[in-house]
């Protein structure tokens, strides 16, 4: 059976006393009786700090990226290994903006997931396409091309590590969320991708998560689609009391 997941991704936002201050809040309205896993990714220099702010309650941190290295000279990154001692045990892979961004491509995002599951860590990995590739059909093989080319090289048993976040591009942080129906075709279109390479269990098993401008007033519409697990929100993942809203959405 797979699991409901809320998944806030802060990305480049608060500072220490913001981050703090947004776990106390989420905390505050309440989220002992909630039916998915929560989770928040604030910025790698504030892990240790929300760890610990989250020590006690349903909370789990996880990080925004990860190295596929794990030591050397790579200025500016962070390993597995420095994430597992802050206790971080998750990891955002592969968002749109990291793609866009800071080109990071599909070998290199397979070398970050299978470093991951090596080190018993488990990977929200990001897929979605850009609204030209969806008005020219291309959709569907975008997205799958991104799963094959960063997971298919993982044995059954890895999958047990693994949630996907389908997010379509057009999507992010532009208010134009994509309908349910759009959202619950492509998360069975990659279940199915999924299945016809690992099998049923695999595929039923593995949660997988809409991202891209979900809202309170469109959460549950959403997630009560038959293959849509969760998300993993963005901008309303910055104020407790929508966060917590969307997480009482299942
Ligand atoms: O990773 C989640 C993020 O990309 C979605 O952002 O602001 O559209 O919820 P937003």
């Amino acid at each position: 059976m797979r699991n409901n997941i809320l998944a806030g991704n802060w990305k480049m936002n608060c500072d220490l006393p913001g981050t703090q201050s947004l776990i106390a809040e989420i905390q505050a309205e309440g989220i002992d009786n909630l039916d998915c896993e929560i989770m928040v990714a604030p910025s790698h220099l504030f892990l240790y700090a929300a760890f610990n702010a989250s020590l006690n309650s349903p909370i789990e941190v996880v990080a925004q990226n990860v190295s596929q290295h794990h030591k050397g000279a790579y200025t500016g990154e962070v390993s597995i290994d420095m994430l597992q001692s802050v206790g971080i045990k998750t990891v955002i892979i592969g968002h749109s903006e990291r793609r866009d961004i800071f080109k990071e491509n599909d070998d290199q995002l397979r070398g970050k997931v299978s470093a991951c599951i090596k080190e018993g860590m488990r990977v929200i990995f990001c897929c979605g396409e850009h609204l030209d590739e969806r008005n020219s059909g291309n959709h569907f093989k975008t997205v799958t091309n991104q799963v094959e080319k960063a997971l298919f090289q993982l044995e059954d048993k890895d999958w047990k590590q693994i949630v996907i976040a389908y997010e379509p591009v057009w999507a992010i942080g532009t208010g134009e969320t994509a309908s349910p129906e759009q959202a619950q075709e492509m998360h069975a279109h990659l279940r199915t991708f999924i299945e016809n390479k690992y099998g049923g269990k695999v595929a039923s098993n593995t949660s997988i998560l809409y991202g891209g401008s979900v809202k309170p007033a469109n959460a549950r519409e959403i997630f009560a689609k038959p293959d849509v697990d969760g998300g993993l929100v963005g901008g309303a993942s910055l104020d407790a009391n929508s966060f917590v809203q969307i997480a009482r959405s299942f």
